[in-house]
């Protein structure tokens, strides 16, 4: 009997299958085929507006392997976990008629969606984040694993973060009370010994509530479809208003960005809530990485306005 020269294993023959296509593309075609699917996470390209404060952070030693090795110092059993629903469904509330959750009640929901995580029982989506890697003081890479849940009268979120360097993991919860009109969102701090509200400190990102998922990079998440997901869930929430605890005066913001461009979504009856100056990190980076607005780049003229607009003293 003659052995044939080459077997035919499955991933051989993958190569041989996928290699004409990979050649007919090129390594680095900048088009994908018009047959394929756009991706569903939209990659992070800084585009050169000329906003940053920072030149892009060179992420390029740190590898999808890197990535997916501290990631899950998490823990394994943590992470990675098949789902249907991308929110976890929490039980219904025990109070029946709520208008207004109590602190009390804010707080027990960070707790239990704190302990739903740690039994492995949250749909955590896990990424390296581009908005805290990028330009942030840290400049190393920020990694982030979220769930989502809800009942019918709270949507909750927890983030479990930690960059590249710490060592422990710190965590940090929102919850939407749907049972007041508009809906407010609670921010706390997870990791003192008590639960701690925070205002000013997480109003500086999160200028509408929960923020979508924007990985630094294609490969620096975990499952795409979970990340596209949740930020769906997110986009769709309702408008909210920011909480700030008591005894915390909100600082005066000055005025509302008014460029048309913008304030045609980002406005007090708009699809998002109003920015301020105080949320320029987050507008430098998600303009300059081709995310704001959604569908378009800014033309030059448009790029100069924001950027005055960013630079004006109050
Ligand atoms: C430097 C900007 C920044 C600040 C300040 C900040 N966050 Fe966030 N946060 C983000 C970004 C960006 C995401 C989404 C990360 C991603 O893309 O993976 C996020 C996500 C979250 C999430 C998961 C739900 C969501 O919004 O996607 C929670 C919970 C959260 N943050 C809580 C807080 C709390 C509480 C504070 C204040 C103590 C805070 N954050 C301050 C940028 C910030
Ligand atoms: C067509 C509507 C639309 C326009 C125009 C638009 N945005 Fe947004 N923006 C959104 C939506 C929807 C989100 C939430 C989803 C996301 O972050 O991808 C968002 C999110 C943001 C966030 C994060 C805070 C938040 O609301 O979640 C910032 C900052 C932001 N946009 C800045 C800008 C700036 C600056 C411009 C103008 C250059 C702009 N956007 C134009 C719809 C818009």
């Amino acid at each position: 009997m003659r052995d044939s020269a080459i077997k035919l294993t499955p991933a051989l023959l993958g190569v041989l299958l996928l290699a004409p296509l990979a050649a007919l593309r090129g390594a680095d075609s900048p088009a994908a085929p018009e047959n394929e699917p756009p991706p569903l996470i939209k990659p992070a390209e800084p585009t050169g507006t000329g906003l940053l404060l920072q030149p892009p952070l060179d992420l390029s030693e740190f590898t999808t392997e890197k990535f997916v090795g501290l990631s899950s110092t998490v823990g394994t059993n943590r992470i990675h976990k098949k789902w249907t629903s991308p929110v976890v469904t929490l039980p219904p509330h025990t109070r029946g008629e709520v208008h207004g959750l109590t602190e009390r009640e804010v707080k027990d929901y960070m707790v239990q969606v704190r302990r739903l995580f740690d039994e492995g029982a949250a749909n955590p989506v896990s990424d390296a984040g581009l908005i805290s890697t990028q330009e942030n003081v840290i400049r190393r890479p920020m990694l982030n694993h979220i769930s989502a849940f809800s009942n019918a009268v709270a949507r909750v979120y927890l983030l479990v973060q930690k960059t590249s360097t710490d060592e422990d993991w710190g965590y940090f919860s929102i919850v939407q009370d749907l049972t007041t009109d508009p809906p407010a969102d609670y921010f706390a701090d997870l990791n003192g010994q008590e639960i701690k509200f925070e205002g000013a400190n997480c109003y500086k990102c999160h200028s509408s509530g929960p923020l979508a998922i924007h990985p630094a990079r294609g490969d620096l998440v975990n499952d795409p479809p979970l990340a596209a997901a949740i930020s769906e869930h997110i986009a769709q929430q309702p408008l909210s208003r920011f909480h700030f605890p008591k005894g915390e005066v909100p600082p005066d913001y000055g005025k509302p960005l008014t460029l048309r461009f913008c304030a045609k979504c980002h406005d007090a009856d708009g699809y998002r809530l109003p920015l301020f100056r105080v949320h320029s990190h987050p507008i430098r980076v998600l303009v300059d990485f081709g995310y704001m607005p959604p569908k378009r780049r800014l033309n030059p003229s448009e790029v100069a306005q924001l950027k005055a607009w960013l630079e004006q003293k109050p």
